[in-house]
């Protein structure tokens, strides 16, 4: 069954598919990170696509008869953004007359009737240093805000993560657009990423990045933690995670086996013990808000720590766990592992919210948990 966009949906898909005709395949934009550039044909195939054109950096622009896989199947894990085609126009940006102005006003006729929350326009190629590119994504978001006076989200964070926004993508290949809420497509700017400076002095490690886009992916199924919320953060050292979470104004019991860097001591709301974590008790009656644990190691020996430390946090407490993964090959193997791990969380009542690859996680990922 079509929506009256041309899209068909999944669940009127399944309900109707033995007395009518297959839908035809929809066109889909999925965002598949270089990492798993090695399984992207099989997550594909997964995915239902009956073809593919590489887009930009990491976009694939497929046809699936089963667009539901993208966002619930087990390879979603692999997608960090996914948007429905409504609208595309493959085209050379660059080499067409007034191309600012027909994409704008093609968009405002197409889109107009349609309410989007918010118009956000990305760029398919963000590394790269053509000045005219760079540009480009804003210039046309420019003129579009002029045609289109009454949205109601004018940042990506004022975004419903429910409701409808117009996403698109422009780049050297055209133009490619479609209306989807920032939830199913798995981020709330156009491709996903939040792109974090890592450049500052008080840069402490690299992992500093993956919790700050982790809790701006967080706004996607709750709102920010309060000031003051009490965190007890896992393999904390050297701090990068515990840096970002005192600036937002966070409390943190971290605790490591090795030293936090220097640059640390005497920070407000930081309370550090050196101890492995398997002998760490919390002081009788401290019940947290928040569980962070981004220790390396066997990652089945992380999450008994999490789920035996669990226990200390309050009703609804958030648990943000980033599971590392053996280099990935197979589409399989990680899938395995992340059914077992979800599996021993789940059988301790945890509460499985998202399950992502961050644009900062190499070989892990980042799974938010709350307790029930
Ligand atoms: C990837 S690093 C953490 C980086 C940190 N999140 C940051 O923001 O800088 C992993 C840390 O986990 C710690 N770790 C692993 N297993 C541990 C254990 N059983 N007890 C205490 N610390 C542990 C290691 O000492 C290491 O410092």
């Amino acid at each position: 069954m079509d929506d009256g966009h041309g899209r068909v949906h999944a669940d009127s898909m399944i309900d109707s598919a033995s007395h009518e005709a297959p839908a035809p395949p929809a066109p889909w934009l999925v965002r598949i990170p270089e990492i798993f550039e090695g399984i992207a044909g099989e997550v594909l195939r997964r995915f239902g696509a009956v073809s593919h054109t590489r887009l930009g950096l990491d976009y694939y622009l497929i046809k699936t008869a089963t667009p539901e896989a993208i966002q619930r199947s087990e390879a979603a894990k692999f997608a960090r953004w996914n948007l429905p085609m409504d609208h595309t126009w493959p085209c050379n940006p660059q080499k067409m007359d007034g191309f600012i102005e027909k994409a704008a006003q093609t968009l405002l006729k197409k889109f107009g009737a349609r309410n989007p929350q918010g118009i956000f326009i990305g760029t398919l190629h963000p590394t790269s240093p053509d000045k005219y590119y760079r540009s480009l994504a804003s210039n046309l978001r420019g003129r579009v805000l002029q045609l289109f006076p009454q949205l109601g989200a004018g940042a990506v964070e004022e975004q419903d993560a429910t409701a409808e926004t117009l996403f698109c993508l422009v780049g050297k290949e055209g133009l490619f657009c479609g209306m989807q809420s920032p939830r199913a497509c798995n981020g709330l700017y156009p491709g996903g990423s939040k792109f974090i400076d890592q450049d500052s002095p008080d840069t402490i490690s690299r992992a500093g990045a993956k919790i700050a886009e982790a809790l701006h992916y967080l706004l996607l199924y709750r709102p920010p933690m309060p000031e003051h919320s009490h965190w007890i953060e896992l393999g904390a050292c050297p701090g990068g995670m515990t840096s970002e979470l005192l600036s937002r104004k966070q409390r943190v019991t971290a605790i490591d086996r090795a030293p936090l860097d220097k640059r640390l001591d005497g920070r407000p709301g930081l309370r550090f013990v050196l101890e492995d974590v398997a002998a760490f008790e919390p002081k009788t009656r401290t019940m947290f808000d928040a569980l962070l644990c981004d220790m390396n190691g066997p990652p089945e020996e992380s999450i008994e720590q999490v789920i035996r430390l669990s226990r200390f946090l309050k009703k609804g407490g958030l648990i943000v766990f980033t599971l590392k993964v053996p280099r990935i090959e197979t589409v399989e193997e990680p899938c395995a592992l992340f059914r077992f791990i979800t599996g021993m969380a789940g059988a301790a009542g945890l509460k499985l919210l998202a399950q992502t690859h961050l644009t900062y996680n190499r070989h892990e990922f980042t799974l938010f948990f709350e307790t029930t």
